[in-house]
C-alpha cells in the first residue's frame, strides 16, 4: 500500500428539488456576483435555468450568463468566459450542466484568478496559484467533474484536448438532484455510465500498490453502475438507478477508489482524449470504442488485477487459466457496452480513422504523456498505435 493523500471539500447536497438550495450555497460560500455557465441549451430547455436566475433574483444575488460550452470544450469560450468575468467583476462561477461545462468553468476561473495565459496550465507549463470558488448543478452523471480537481479543456488550433488537475479548482458545492439527469439522451446516460467505470478502472487496473478496502469500494462501485446502467436503457425514468449512478459518479472520481494505489493506469482516457479531440465523439463512447483493445494489448502485464476483476465485477466463473479467465472479463466487458449501445471498437463510434490519423493521435498522445505512460503496462508512442490499429 503507498501513502496518499485524499482531500475533498466539495459540500455535496444530494437529493430531489435540492437545486433551490443554489442561492443558500453561493452566499454561504461568499459569492456575489456570479457568471452562470452552462452547455448548448438543454438546461433552458428543461427548465431548469428558469428556476435557477429565479432563485438568484429572490435572494438578489447579481448575474451574468454565459452559454455554448460544447462537449470537448473548447479554449476559445474559455477565454471569453474570462474577459467577462473581468468586465463584470464576478467573485463566483456557477457551472449548470455536465463536465463540459463544469470543466470550461473552472478554465475560466483559473484564468480570473492568475495572469498570464491560461493554456500554459494545460500545456504544462506552469501550476495555477488559486481560482475562483466554483459551484455545481449537476445534470449528467459522468465525468465526476463536481468533485475531481481536473477540468478538460480543447484548445482549437491543432486540436489539442488535454487535462489540468489542481485542488484549487475542486468545487465548493455539487447540487446533485437525480431528477435533472432524466431529460438526458439515453446514448448520453450510457456514455456516463461508461465513464464512471472507467475513472475506477483505470485507478484499479495498476501494478502498484493496492489496498483491501479501496479494492472492496471499486469493485462495489462497478457492480452498481453496470448493473444500473442495465436498469436505466430499459427504465430511464428509474429514480434509484439515476440516484445510484450520479452518486457513483462522484465517488469514482473524487480519489477515493484510488487511495494506496500507484494513481493507476489512465491510459484507456489518454487515449480517449485524441479521439475527442479529433473526431468531437462522447467521452463515455470513445472510452467503450478504446478499452477493449487496450485491455487485450496489457493484460499479460497486469494479470492478477484483471482475474480479479473477471470474478468480482463482471461475474466470469474462476475455472481455467489465469489468462483464459482475465479474457472472459474482458469478452464480458464488452458485452455489457453492447447491452447499454456502447460502441466497442472506433467504426461502431463512427471514426474512419486512416492510418496517418492514427499515427497522428499516437504521437499527440505520447507527446501529452511525456513520452509514456501506464501502470497495468508501460506504453510508449509505438504501443499507442498498435492500440489504435486493434481498434478499428
Ligand atoms: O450542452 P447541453 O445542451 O447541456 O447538452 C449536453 C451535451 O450535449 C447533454 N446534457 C447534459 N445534461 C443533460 C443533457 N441533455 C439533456 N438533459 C440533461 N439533463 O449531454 C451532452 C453531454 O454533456 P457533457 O457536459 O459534454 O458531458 P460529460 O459530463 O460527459 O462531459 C464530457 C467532458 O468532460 C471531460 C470529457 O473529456 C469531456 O470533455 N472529462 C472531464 C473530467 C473531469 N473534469 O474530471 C474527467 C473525465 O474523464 C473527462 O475527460
Ligand atoms: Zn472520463
Amino acid at each position: 500500500m503507498f501513502d496518499f493523500k485524499y482531500y475533498t471539500p466539495t459540500k455535496v447536497v444530494f437529493g430531489k428539488g435540492t437545486e433551490s438550495k443554489v442561492a443558500e450555497l453561493i452566499k454561504e460560500f461568499g459569492g456575489k456576483k456570479v457568471l452562470i455557465h452552462y452547455g448548448g441549451g438543454s438546461v433552458i430547455r428543461s427548465g431548469l435555468m428558469k428556476k435557477v436566475t429565479d432563485t438568484l433574483d429572490e435572494a438578489g444575488i447579481s448575474y451574468v450568463s454565459l452559454g455554448g460550452a460544447v462537449p470537448n470544450p473548447r479554449l476559445g469560450l474559455v477565454r471569453e468566459g474570462i474577459e467577462l468575468c473581468k468586465k463584470e467583476n464576478i467573485d463566483f462561477l456557477l457551472a449548470v450542466g455536465g463536465g463540459s461545462a463544469i470543466d470550461s468553468a473552472k478554465a475560466i476561473g483559473y484564468g480570473v484568478f492568475n495572469e498570464g495565459d491560461v493554456w500554459d496550465f494545460y500545456d504544462y507549463k506552469r501550476q495555477a496559484k488559486g481560482c475562483l470558488p466554483l459551484g455545481v448543478i449537476l445534470t449528467i452523471a459522468a465525468t465526476g467533474s463536481e468533485m475531481s480537481d481536473s477540468s478538460v479543456i480543447t484548445k482549437e488550433e491543432g486540436l489539442v484536448k488535454r487535462g489540468y488537475s489542481s485542488d484549487f479548482g475542486r468545487a465548493k458545492f455539487a447540487i446533485m438532484n437525480p431528477e435533472l439527469t432524466m431529460t438526458l439522451p439515453d446514448y448520453q446516460t450510457s456514455c456516463g455510465c461508461t465513464d464512471i467505470m472507467m475513472h475506477t478502472m483505470e485507478r484499479y487496473f495498476s501494478n502498484g500498490g493496492h489496498m483491501e478496502l479501496t479494492d472492496s469500494l471499486a469493485e462495489g462501485l462497478l457492480r452498481t453502475v453496470k448493473e444500473n446502467a442495465k436498469i436505466l436503457v430499459k427504465d430511464p425514468k428509474n429514480y434509484d438507478a439515476r440516484a445510484e449512478v450520479m452518486w457513483a459518479g462522484s465517488l469514482a472520481h473524487n480519489g477515493l477508489t484510488g487511495c494506496g494505489s500507484d494513481g493507476g493506469d489512465w491510459m484507456t482516457h489518454k487515449l480517449e482524449h485524441e479521439l475527442g479531440g479529433l473526431y468531437d465523439v462522447a467521452h463515455g463512447a470513445g472510452l467503450a470504442a478504446i478499452w477493449g483493445s487496450w485491455a487485450r494489448y496489457v493484460y499479460k502485464d497486469c494479470l492478477p488485477r484483471f482475474k480479479r476483476f473477471a470474478i468480482k465485477v463482471m461475474d466470469v466463473p474462476e475455472v481455467g487459466t489465469d489468462e483464459e479467465i482475465a479474457l472472459k472479463g474482458i469478452e464480458a466487458v464488452e458485452d455489457f457496452y453492447r447491452e447499454i449501445n456502447m460502441p466497442t471498437n472506433l467504426r461502431e463510434l463512427g471514426v474512419n480513422a486512416t492510418e496517418e490519423d492514427m499515427k497522428v493521435m499516437a504521437h499527440k498522445c505520447a507527446v501529452g504523456v511525456n513520452g509514456g505512460k501506464g501502470s497495468a503496462k508501460f506504453l510508449k508512442e509505438e504501443d499507442m498505435f498498435a492500440i489504435f490499429k486493434a481498434a478499428k
